[in-house]
């Protein structure tokens, strides 16, 4: 599928890469980019032999600075509120819900979008130099890509509170404090950190991680009980080649060999 404003590359071990390439820009997410990227988590999550994603952005300095400020600095009430929607559906919900870990390789600033969109990931690794924030009351509006919802869910209400009214920024130091990141390395070893994570999630069972994800998920999505997610989707997985081979290869001494992951 041809792109604009990012690349894919497959790497071995079943992990896709997609790059955000706005560099000049900070990889600002304008509507084009965010369009693109939904199309490529939808095309990996149907695609069987991709079993994790790496989302990252393009340069040394930036993950992503924000949704493009250009784009939407003379929009009227209603177009905010479709740009919020819209951005919701087409992107961050979808990242969120995705049945194959997503993991963000935060390798620079990550601000508003750019943090909404590592926020919405499953897995966050960060660089040293990373700056994270939601900066957006600076701007006169506030998070609108499910930042004051992730934010809160991940640190806690009183330390989202304090970073988004403050328009602050915290350092990737501060952020794995937090729990914001799962981990912090060096910038030259951000894509194999994540490589090694997403090499140990190919290993297991995509249809279980799917079943996971959406369980864990639960929790956070209004009317649903999570515990009887899990019930539910602990039940399904008794359905799947995956528990079959699972449980056989443990009682034949030997490695599982699960299938690919294929959804509608
Ligand atoms: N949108 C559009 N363009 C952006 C951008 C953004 N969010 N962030 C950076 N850029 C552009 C700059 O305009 C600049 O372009 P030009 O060279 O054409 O002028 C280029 O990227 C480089 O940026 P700077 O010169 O500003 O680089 P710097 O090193 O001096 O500063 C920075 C870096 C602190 C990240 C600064 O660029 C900045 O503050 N960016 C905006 C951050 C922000 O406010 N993000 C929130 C956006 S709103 C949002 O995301 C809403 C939402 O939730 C839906």
């Amino acid at each position: 599928m041809e792109h604009n404003n990012i690349l894919t590359e497959r790497k071995i071990g079943g992990i896709q890469l997609i790059t955000i390439n706005r560099p000049k820009q900070l990889n600002a997410l304008n509507s084009e980019t965010i369009h693109e990227l939904g199309n490529a988590f939808k095309a990996a999550e149907k695609t069987p032999d991709i079993r994790a994603i790496i989302i990252t952005g393009a340069g040394e300095k930036a993950f992503v600075a924000g949704a493009d400020i250009k784009e939407f600095a003379h929009f009227s009430v209603e177009e905010g509120r479709s740009l919020s929607a819209k951005g919701h559906d087409t992107l961050f919900n979808l990242v969120e819900n995705l049945r194959k870990p997503v993991i963000a390789a935060i390798n620079g600033f990550a601000l508003g979008g750019g943090l909404e969109l590592a926020m919405s990931a499953h897995i966050r690794v960060a660089s040293e130099n990373a700056r994270l924030g939601l900066p957006e009351v600076s701007l006169g509006v506030i998070p609108g890509y499910g930042g004051t919802q992730r934010l809160a869910q991940l640190i806690g209400k009183g330390r989202a509170l304090e970073l988004i009214t403050t328009a602050g920024m915290i350092s990737a130091e501060k952020a794995n404090q937090f729990g914001l990141v799962n981990h912090l390395v060096e910038q030259s070893s951000l894509i194999a950190k994540c490589e090694e994570i997403a090499g140990k999630i190919a290993a297991n069972s995509p249809s279980a991680i799917g079943s996971a994800i959406a369980a864990v998920n639960a929790q956070f999505q209004e009317g649903a009980d999570g515990f009887q997610a899990e019930i539910e989707e602990f039940g399904k997985c008794f359905g799947t080649d995956d528990f079959t081979e699972g449980t056989t290869a443990f009682l034949e001494k030997r490695k599982p060999e699960f299938r690919g992951l294929i959804t509608n």
